[in-house]
C-alpha cells in the first residue's frame, strides 16, 4: 500500500528485467521452499541432521569471500562530507558508471522484495528498510539477520519512510563490483558481490553507514558495538557497549562464560555486532541491537573459546565457506578436537590436516538466529533499550596498548576512541595483520566525514551528565616469542569487572600519561596459571617510548582532515603528548 515502496519496487523491476517478482512475507514457509531451491540447485548442502538440525553449507564464489573496502563508496554530492578516510563517488558519476550494471541483470532470475525491521517491531529506535535482491543466499540470511516480511510492512504502513537497498549478484566480477551509499537519500546501491557485509544490506551498510549519518542529524548514536549486562552475585545488571574492530573479538565478549572460579558472575548478551543508542528521559543512552541474528566468524570459535556462540550454531544455522567432514558436520580451524582426518574444504577440494592450505576461510562465518543464544538477555527486545554504563573501546595490539585504562573524563575519552588502532583481519580484503588507524572501530563504516563524527561525539559531552564512563582494552598483547600474555575469552570477565567496580566508584586506580590503570591488586587474578602480579605488572605497563611513537603516528592520521578536525581533539592529542614528556 505504501506508495514510495511500490513504485520503487516497478521502476527497479523495469531496470533490471526479472523473470518474477517475489515480495518475502518471512513465514517459515518460505524459508523452506528456498532452502529446498537451494540444495535442489547445489548451492546448500545439509548438514548432518542428528548433530546440526536444520543446517546448510554454502559456498561462495573463491573471489568473494570478505568486504571490499577498496570498492565501497559514500556518494555524498559534497566530496567533503565523505572525508578522507571514506571513497567517494560523485552521485552522477554513480549513475553513469553503476547504474547501468543493473540493467537487466536479472533476467531468467527471480527479484525478490525483502522488507525488514532493523531493531525490535515498534521501538521508537527501530528503522525500516527494504532491500531488494536477485540472491536467495541473501532472503535466506535476511530472515536470520533482521526481523523481516509481514511484520515490517506492518511497522512501515501506508507512508512510512524507508531505507531503500537495491542489491544484484551481477556477474560477481571484482571489476563490476561496488558498494554505494547515498547519505542523503538514504539509499543503498550493493552490485556484484554475494558476501554478508557487502549484501545483507541491513548489516554494515544500513545499519552502520546510512544509519550514523541519520544519527548524526538526529543526535543519537549508530555504532560498531556489541552490548552485553555484566550480572554480579548480589543480582544488579551493569550494562555496557564495546567497539572493536571486524574480527577482535565482539561476538566472543558478548557471550562470555565466566571462569568457574568467578562464582556467581554472569554475562548476558544484547547484541554481538551493533549498536544503536538513544538518550531516554533520565539523560542516560539507551542501546538497542538493530539485529535478529550472529553474522559471526567462525576460525577460532569452540567450546572452549566460545560455548554461547557453538550452542547459538548448532541448530537453524547457514554456515559459509566453513569446511565439511566426511559425516557431514561442519569445521574450521581452532574448532573442538583433533582435526578431522579428511574434509572437503571451503572451495570444495579434498583436504587433510597434511595439506597446505586452510580447510576453512579464515574470514568463514555462521548465521545463527539470536534467540537460540544461552545467554541471550531477558531485554535483548526491549523496544526502550537497555542502560549503557561503559563504552569499552579497543583492537588487536601485540605492542603499546596496556590490558585495560580508563579515560579521565568524556572528551578524554572520545579523543581515546578516535585514536583506535588495530591489525586488520581477513574481515576484509587485502593485507592482513597490518596496523591501521581505526577511530570507535568505525573506520570502514562511518557513512561521513570522520571529522564531523568526531564532533558528533564530542558534542553528546554537552547533552547529558549521565554519560557512560569511557575504557580502553587490549586482549592481544604479545610477549617477545610472539605470544598472547594475558589469557582472554572467559578470563575477560576479571577485566569487565573491574570496569564495573569503576562504573560504581568503586575500585582504585593509578593515573597514568594515557588515562587511569588498575591498581596493583584490583583486578582478581585467582585462580589463573600464567598470569602473576609481575605478569600484570606487565599487561598494564606503560612504555613511553612506544606511546611517543604512537602519538606520532596519531598526528599524521589527524593532519588528514585538515581544518575539519575538531580542536578538542587536537587539544586531547597534544596533552597527552606533553603527559609522556614529563
Ligand atoms: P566481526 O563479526 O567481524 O565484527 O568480529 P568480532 O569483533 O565479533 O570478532 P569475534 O568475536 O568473532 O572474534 C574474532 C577472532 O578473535 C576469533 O577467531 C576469536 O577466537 C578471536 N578472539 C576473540 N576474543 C579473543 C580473546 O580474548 N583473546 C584472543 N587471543 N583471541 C580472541
Ligand atoms: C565485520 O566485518 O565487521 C562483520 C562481518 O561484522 S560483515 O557483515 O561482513 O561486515
Ligand atoms: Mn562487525
Amino acid at each position: 500500500m505504501n506508495k514510495v515502496l511500490n513504485d520503487w519496487v516497478n521502476e527497479i523491476s523495469e531496470l533490471t528485467c526479472p523473470d518474477r517478482v517475489v515480495w518475502c512475507d518471512g513465514s517459515q514457509q518460505e524459508y523452506q521452499g528456498l532452502i529446498d531451491q537451494l540444495v535442489a540447485s547445489g548451492d546448500f548442502t545439509v548438514l548432518n541432521e542428528e548433530t546440526y538440525p536444520g543446517c546448510y553449507l554454502y559456498r561462495s564464489d573463491p573471489q568473494d569471500v570478505a568486504r571490499v573496502e577498496h570498492l565501497t563508496f559514500i556518494c555524498s554530492e559534497d566530496e567533503n562530507n565523505a572525508g578522507p578516510t571514506n571513497n567517494w563517488m560523485s552521485p552522477e558519476d554513480a549513475e553513469k558508471k553503476v547504474r547501468p550494471l543493473y540493467e537487466g541483470a536479472m533476467k531468467g532470475r527471480t527479484m525478490y522484495v525483502i522488507p525488514y525491521i532493523m531493531g525490535p517491531a515498534g521501538s521508537p529506535i527501530s528503522q525500516v528498510g527494504v532491500e531488494i535482491t536477485d540472491s536467495p543466499y541473501v532472503v535466506i540470511n535476511m530472515r536470520t539477520m533482521t526481523r523481516m516480511g509481514q511484520i515490517a510492512i506492518e511497522q512501515l504502513g501506508d507512508d512510512g519512510q524507508f531505507v531503500k537497498g537495491l542489491h544484484s549478484l551481477g556477474d560477481l566480477s571484482p571489476d563490476r563490483r561496488f558498494i554505494l551509499h547515498f547519505p542523503e537519500r538514504r539509499e543503498i546501491w550493493s552490485v556484484g558481490s554475494g558476501y554478508g557485509g557487502n549484501a545483507l544490506l541491513g548489516k554494515k551498510c544500513f545499519a552502520l553507514r546510512i544509519a550514523s549519518t541519520m544519527a548524526r542529524d538526529e543526535g543519537w548514536l549508530a555504532e560498531h558495538m556489541l552490548i552485553l549486562g555484566l550480572e554480579s552475585p548480589e543480582g544488579d545488571i551493569t550494562y555496557m557497549a564495546a567497539a572493536f574492530p571486524s574480527a577482535c573479538g565482539k561476538t566472543n565478549l558478548a557471550m562470555l562464560v565466566p571462569p568457574e572460579c568467578q562464582d556467581g558472575w554472569k554475562i548476558w548478551t544484547v547484541g554481538d555486532d551493533i549498536a544503536w543508542m538513544k538518550f531516554g528521559e533520565d539523560g542516560r543512552l539507551y542501546a538497542i541491537n538493530p539485529e535478529y541474528g550472529f553474522f559471526g566468524v567462525a576460525p577460532g570459535t569452540s567450546s572452549k573459546t566460545n560455548p554461547n556462540a557453538m550452542i547459538s550454531a548448532s541448530a537453524n544455522t547457514i554456515f559459509t565457506n566453513v569446511a565439511l567432514t566426511d559425516d557431514g558436520q561442519p569445521w574450521w580451524e581452532g574448532m573442538d578436537g583433533d582435526p578431522p582426518a579428511h574434509a572437503t574444504d571451503w572451495r570444495g577440494n579434498d583436504w587433510t590436516p597434511a595439506s597446505e592450505d586452510k580447510a576453512a576461510h579464515p574470514n568463514s562465518r555462521f548465521t545463527a538466529p539470536a534467540s537460540q543464544c544461552p545467554c541471550i538477555s531477558e531485554d535483548w527486545e526491549s523496544p526502550r533499550g537497555v542502560p549503557i554504563s561503559a563504552f569499552i573501546f579497543g583492537g588487536r595490539r601485540a605492542k603499546t596498548a596496556p590490558l585495560v585504562f580508563e579515560a579521565f573524563d568524556w572528551e578524554h575519552g572520545v579523543y581515546v576512541g578516535s585514536a583506535v588502532a588495530s591489525e586488520t583481519t581477513a574481515a576484509a580484503t587485502g593485507a592482513v595483520g597490518v596496523v591501521r588507524r581505526d577511530p570507535m572501530a568505525m573506520i570502514p563504516f562511518c557513512g561521513y566525514n570522520m571529522a564531523d563524527y568526531f564532533a558528533h561525539w564530542l558534542s553528546l559531552g554537552a547533552k547529558s551528565d549521565k554519560l557512560p564512563a569511557i575504557f580502553h582494552v587490549n586482549w592481544f598483547r604479545q610477549d617477545d616469542g610472539g605470544r598472547f600474555i594475558w589469557p582472554g575469552f572467559g578470563e575477560n570477565l576479571r577485566v569487565l569487572r573491574w570496569i564495573r567496580e569503576r562504573c560504581l566508584g568503586a575500585a582504585d586506580a593509578v593515573k597514568t600519561a594515557v588515562g587511569w590503570v588498575p591498581a596493583e591488586g584490583t583486578i582478581d587474578i585467582d585462580g589463573l596459571d600464567d598470569v602473576d602480579e609481575e605478569t600484570m605488572a606487565d599487561l598494564l605497563h606503560i612504555d613511553r617510548e612506544s606511546w611517543q611513537a604512537e602519538v606520532e603516528d596519531q598526528k599524521a592520521f589527524y593532519e588528514k582532515f585538515g581544518d575539519r578536525l575538531p580542536e578538542k581533539i587536537w587539544e586531547q592529542h597534544r596533552a597527552l603528548a606533553e603527559r609522556l614528556s614529563l
